[in-house]
């Protein structure tokens, strides 16, 4: 039997990637989105890649009447929430705005889902709730030791359904904690649109290669690891999408608090991404070494074993495909 999706902030990076494979699932998906880290083209490039439209909705996701309109006009099956804002460094300078937003748009869907009798949410959470734990991340480590007010907001929100789902048994929530997302779909019709100048490596790097940047800046390369660099748990985009849809179907019969891994359990440093990314798209990334970021970790990356157990699913995409897939997208966007 069909189902509908409500994906909000569905027409940005991540959820674009979801919108993909659930219509490509045949799921109907409601996209509801501010745009505040998208453009208004996303939904059409979504329908071009699958032939299927997702139903697009520009809002506020915290506005509780426009969320109540959308779960009236459609038979919402499932949640995935991604709707936040999410720069580590933004939400340093703006932590008020980083907790009204990322909360009130968690407790408006919440309740708006209950006044429905909408059971099931996939939220998008990240590792950043590990702190500053030793990697391989695992689900059943601590959490807190946070660095910055979005990862704060991350860990709030998982402990908001924690406590949602105490309440309510019926009530499956997922938390799924992302680890570093990179590359784009095949097509080159979607992929990640940094507001300015990147804070992530991925996108410093294809702008680099590009000449938007003169070069790239390596944080560090004196930390403990292989060759000074930092490591992290780099995932294609389309494999975390497929984490979703995954998740989703797990949510259908088991109710309940869940927090799962999304990463592909290997380390690469930055120095491996720049030389991947240089041998297999044939360009030159300048780059020079240059002082530690504050409060990066020299490594993170993540534990799969409970993705593998509980989703039946992992990561298939290689750095390769991360690094080729990066650069069609920039490319698209000369
Ligand atoms: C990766 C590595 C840097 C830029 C952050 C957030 C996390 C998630 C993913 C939202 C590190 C190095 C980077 C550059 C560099 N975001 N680097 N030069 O910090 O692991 O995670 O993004 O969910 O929540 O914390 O990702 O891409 O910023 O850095 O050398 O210009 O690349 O030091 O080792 P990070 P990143």
């Amino acid at each position: 039997m069909k189902e509908t999706v409500l994906l909000t902030g569905g027409a940005g990076f991540i959820g674009s990637h979801i919108a993909v494979e659930l219509l490509q699932r045949d799921y109907d998906v409601v996209i509801a989105d501010d745009l505040s880290n998208s453009r208004p083209d996303v939904p059409e490039r979504i329908e071009k890649i699958t032939g299927r439209a997702p139903v697009f909705y520009r809002m506020d996701v915290s506005d509780r009447q426009a969320l109540d309109r959308v779960f009236r006009a459609h038979d919402i099956a499932a949640a995935v929430h991604l709707a936040g804002y999410k720069a580590v460094g933004e939400s340093v300078q703006k932590p008020l705005a980083y907790y009204r937003n990322n909360l009130d748009t968690t407790l408006a869907l919440l309740e708006v889902m209950a006044d429905h009798g909408v059971h099931r949410l996939i939220f998008s959470s990240s590792a950043t709730v590990y702190g500053n734990a030793e990697a391989p991340c695992r689900e059943d480590m601590p959490t807190g030791g946070c660095t910055n007010p979005y990862a704060w907001t991350k860990l709030m929100i998982e402990q908001i359904l924690r406590d949602a789902a105490k309440a309510d048994p019926s009530l499956a929530a997922v938390c799924l904690r992302y680890f570093n997302p990179v590359g784009a779909h095949e097509s080159g019709l979607i992929g990640e649109l940094p507001n300015g100048i990147p804070n992530n490596l991925m996108p410093y790097i294809t702008q680099t290669a590009a000449g938007i940047r003169r070069e790239l800046t390596v944080f560090g390369n004196d930390y403990p690891t292989p060759d000074g660099t930092g490591v992290r748990d780099y995932i294609h985009v389309v494999d975390l999408a497929r984490g979703h849809a995954a998740a989703l179907d797990y949510s259908r019969s088991h109710p309940g608090w869940e927090a799962i891994n999304l990463g592909t359990g290997r380390g690469s440093s930055v120095l491996e991404i720049v030389e991947t990314f240089q041998r297999v798209n044939g360009v030159a990334v300048p780059h020079r070494i240059g002082p530690r970021r504050p409060g990066d970790l020299p490594t993170c990356y993540a534990a799969t074993d409970k993705a593998a157990r509980l989703l039946h699913w992992h990561a298939e995409k290689d750095l390769a495909d991360m690094c080729r897939d990066s650069w069609r997208w920039q490319q698209s966007q000369q």
